[in-house]
């Protein structure tokens, strides 16, 4: 097969590639850049050296639609909503890794992202990439909208529960730290490392771009249910999402009731895994990998369910996501090219 990376050289495409020349059924690989074509990969990024060369193409989508099986865009919003049009129509299938696909109604996305939505056509097309949960529809997809990162951890650890029908329509608050890369390899103010370092803020208070896609997939579940509270922090770390989220239950149900749902709906997914009673997961337990782990209580004194939900947000949350929707949408083993542990410490 024969896939491109769009934004290879943005911390997501990177881990795309690293992905990429380790799955058996990928035997060749283009990398596009918007701002560099015609340099060396390994020049840029020397970590790279030593395996095969790459260089870097110009973006030719009636070139690219014909040559690739597949094609990743790891780009920032605004891009593939232009782009993918472009490339449909081919037997080329398409992952994007951006929010540009993900929000079905236009009029959201463009109050969320403040750019121009994605034609209908587009949008129509697009499935939702969670494979845990959306499997079927993955399999026969042309087009896949890789979800976001802090969606990815939040759907995981409330997908269970919500789909249910269990849980308090106005109860849920979902408290998520991001590692810094979460912004991608361009600096600002606020990732700077002299701000980061040793500093814990909290940013996009009520606003983040995420909030519609977490309630669309949560309400497609359970249509009762009323807008979440979501905040989201900074940790400074390089990697890993944390979502600790509240909820309340309609009616009482003991913590080891609670635990077998979710072990039902997970054990047979290669990706999740929920802890046992009393544990509680940290991100360096899925540092570097495509897993997301899950653990979860009920306060006896005020009835409120906490559970935690942890992720690599370079991996589940983007790039590792990716590939596990390529292998289901060409019908590969999911795990196929995923199996590295996490790496501790
Ligand atoms: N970082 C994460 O944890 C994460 C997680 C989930 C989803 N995402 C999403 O994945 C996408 C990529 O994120 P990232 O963190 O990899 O971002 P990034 O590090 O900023 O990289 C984005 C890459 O896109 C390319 N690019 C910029 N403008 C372009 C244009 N007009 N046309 C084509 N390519 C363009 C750039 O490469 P060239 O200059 O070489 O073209 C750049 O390296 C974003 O939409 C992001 O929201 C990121």
């Amino acid at each position: 097969m024969k896939a491109g990376i769009v934004g290879a050289t943005g911390y997501g495409g990177i881990e795309l590639l690293r992905l990429l020349t380790n799955h058996p059924q990928v035997k060749a690989i283009t990398l596009f850049s918007s701002s560099q074509a015609g340099e060396k990969f390994e020049n840029i990024y020397p970590q790279f050296r030593g395996g095969e060369s790459y260089v870097l193409h110009d973006l030719e989508p009636e070139k690219m639609k014909e040559d690739l099986d597949v094609i990743f865009l790891a780009t920032p919003s605004g891009v593939s909503s232009q782009l993918t049009p472009q490339l449909q129509g081919s037997h080329a299938k398409v992952i994007d890794l951006s929010g540009d696909l993900r929000i079905k109604e236009p009029a959201t996305y463009e109050q969320w992202y403040k750019k121009e939505a994605a034609p209908d056509g587009t949008l129509g097309n697009a499935v939702y990439g969670l494979p845990e949960w959306n499997q079927e529809q993955i399999e026969k997809a042309d087009l896949i909208a890789n979800p976001g990162c802090y969606p990815t951890a939040t759907l995981l650890g409330l997908g269970p529960v919500v789909k249910e029908g269990l849980v308090k329509p106005d109860s849920i608050v979902i408290d998520a730290k991001s590692g810094v890369s979460g912004a991608g390899k361009n600096p600002n103010p606020i990732t700077h490392f002299a701000h980061a370092q040793e500093n814990f803020q909290i940013y996009k208070v009520n606003q983040h771009q995420h909030i519609p896609e977490i309630e669309q997939q949560l309400t497609i579940w359970d249509d009762q249910l009323e807008p979440v509270t979501f905040s989201t922090h900074l940790v400074p770390m390089t990697r890993g999402i944390m979502a600790t989220i509240y909820l309340q239950l309609k009616e009482g149900m003991s913590e080891e009731d609670l635990r077998q749902k979710f072990k039902s709906y997970y054990e047979p997914q290669p990706f999740v895994r929920v802890r046992e009673s009393g544990g509680f997961p940290c991100t360096k337990d899925v540092y570097g990998s495509n897993f997301c782990d899950i653990g979860l209580t009920i306060d006896a004194r005020t009835k409120r369910v906490t559970i935690v939900s942890v992720i690599d947000n370079l991996m589940k949350g983007a790039a590792s996501q990716a590939v596990q929707n390529m292998n289901l949408v060409f019908q590969y083993d999911e795990r196929t090219g995923l199996a590295p542990l996490p790496v501790y410490p």
